[in-house]
C-alpha cells in the first residue's frame, strides 16, 4: 500500500547516475538526485516536498546544533534481477523513529508521511539502487529541531529529511574489537535504545584509543559495574557459544536492532537455541579459553553481519575461529542477502515493495 499524502515534487533537470558508479561508492558519500523534507511548525506536520538533492538554508543557532535534538534511522532498499526495488522492513524503522521522537521529546512522524515520502523518493531515484551482490541503497531519514534559539527547550519546529546514498559493504574486513571498560555508550534511564545522533558522537573518542590499539571497534560495557557486554560500536553483538546464539538482552542501554530481530528470527526458524541475556566479560574469557566461542559477530543495518575476528580485553587478545568456516553467520548472511535481492522466498513478509 501507497500511503495517501500530498507530496510537491520537483524533479532535477539533470540526474548525476550517470556520472557515478552506483555499484562501486564508498559508503556515505555520495547521494542519490533527490530529498525528501517534510516541515513541522504550529502544532502540526505542515507541507512535504522531493526536490533536488541539495545543502540546507539554516541559522547557526539551529537548536539541533546546541543541544542534540536530531535522531535518525538507516534501512535499506535492494535491487532483485528483474530491476525491482524494496525496502527492508521499513515499517520497524518508521516505528523506532517514532519511540526515539517520544523520548526526544520531540513530534512523532505520521506514518503517511514517513511512508508516503519514503516510496515516492525511491521510484524517482530507482536507478541509484545498486545491482550488485552486496549493494544496495542506504536510507537515511532523520529528524531535526529548526528553531532559532539558543534557549534550552523543546523546539517548535522540526524538520524531518530522507536522503538516500548507494553503498557498498561497510567494513571491507573482519574486525578486531576491544572490550571498552572505562568510556560508556550508553546508562540506565538514557537514551541507549534509541537513535539519538548524540549517541554516535560521545563514541568517536574510545573508539579512536582502540583503533590506536589496533582494533577497528570497541565492545560497550553496562556504565554500573562495566562487567556486561552491550553493544559492538554501531552494531548489535551476537556469538555463537557452543551450539546457542547467544546476544545481549534489550534494556533501555541497548538499540533494539531490526537485523538483530532478524537474525535471531532466522535462528528460531532454523530450530537452533537461542538465548536474550546478560553476557559477562567472565563468561566469553571462559568460554573462549575451553574453545567454546565458535563465531563473535555484529548486525546492524549499514555493516549487515559483520564478522569479528579477535575481541581484546585489557592486554588479552582472545583469537577466533576463521570467519570461513562459520556456519551461523555465513549462513545468516546468505540467507538474507537473497531474500533482500529477491532470490529466496521471503517467508516472513520483510520486503516492501516500492515498484
Ligand atoms: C546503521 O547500521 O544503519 C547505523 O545506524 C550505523 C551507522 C552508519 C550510524
Amino acid at each position: 500500500m501507497i500511503a495517501n499524502v500530498d507530496i510537491k515534487i520537483e524533479k532535477t533537470a539533470h540526474s548525476r547516475v550517470s556520472e557515478n558508479d552506483v555499484n562501486n561508492v564508498p559508503f556515505g558519500k555520495c547521494f542519490s538526485d533527490h530529498m525528501f523534507i517534510a516541515e513541522y511548525a504550529d502544532g502540526k506536520w505542515q507541507k512535504s516536498h522531493i526536490m533536488p538533492y541539495q545543502d540546507m538554508p539554516m541559522s547557526y543557532a539551529m537548536s539541533a546544533l546546541h543541544y542534540g535534538q536530531a535522531i535518525f534511522e538507516g534501512m535499506k532498499a535492494y535491487k532483485s534481477e528483474s530491476g525491482e526495488v524494496s525496502i527492508f522492513r521499513p515499517l520497524e524503522n518508521f516505528k523506532r523513529l517514532n519511540k526515539s521522537a517520544i523520548r526526544m521529546a520531540m513530534p512523532e512522524v505520521p506514518e503517511e508521511i514517513f511512508m508516503g515520502g519514503l516510496v515516492e523518493l525511491l521510484k524517482l531515484d530507482a536507478a541509484w539502487v545498486p545491482t550488485s551482490e552486496t549493494g544496495s541503497l542506504y536510507i537515511r531519514p532523520f529528524l531535526i529541531a529548526t528553531d532559532e534559539a539558543i534557549g534550552v527547550k523543546a523546539s517548535d519546529t522540526y524538520k524531518f529529511v530522507i536522503i538516500t546514498c548507494p553503498a557498498g559493504k561497510y567494513y571491507s574486513e573482519p574486525i578486531k574489537v576491544l572490550i571498552e571498560t572505562n568510556y560508556i555508550r550508553a546508562v540506565e534511564g538514557g537514551v541507549g535504545f534509541v537513535k539519538a545522533a548524540g549517541n554516535y558522537g560521545r563514541s568517536l573518542y574510545p573508539t579512536r584509543l582502540a583503533q590506536q590499539k589496533g582494533y577497528q571497534q570497541v565492545i560497550w560495557t553496562d556504565g554500573k559495574t562495566h562487567s556486561f557486554l552491550e553493544e559492538s560500536g554501531t552494531m548489535n553483538l551476537m556469538f555463537v557459544i557452543g551450539d546457542t546464539v547467544v546476544t545481549p538482552a534489550l534494556s533501555d542501554t541497548i538499540l533494539d536492532g531490526i537485523t538483530r530481530r532478524s537474525v535471531l528470527a532466522l535462528a528460531r526458524e532454523w530450530g537452533m537455541k537461542v538465548e536474550e541475556r546478560k553476557i559477562s566479560i567472565q563468561e566469553i574469557l571462559d568460554a573462549h579459553a575451553k574453545g567454546e566461542i565458535k563465531e563473535a559477530f555484529g548486525v546492524g543495518t549499514a555493516a549487515t553481519i559483520a564478522p569479528i575476528l579477535g575481541i581484546g580485553y585489557q592486554d588479552h587478545y582472545m583469537e577466533l575461529p576463521a570467519v570461513a568456516g562459520r556456519e551461523f553467520c555465513n549462513k545468516v548472511d546468505e540467507t538474507l542477502r537473497n531474500i533482500r535481492k529477491g532470490k529466496a522466498e521471503d517467508k516472513m513478509g520483510w520486503m516492501y515493495k516500492v515498484n
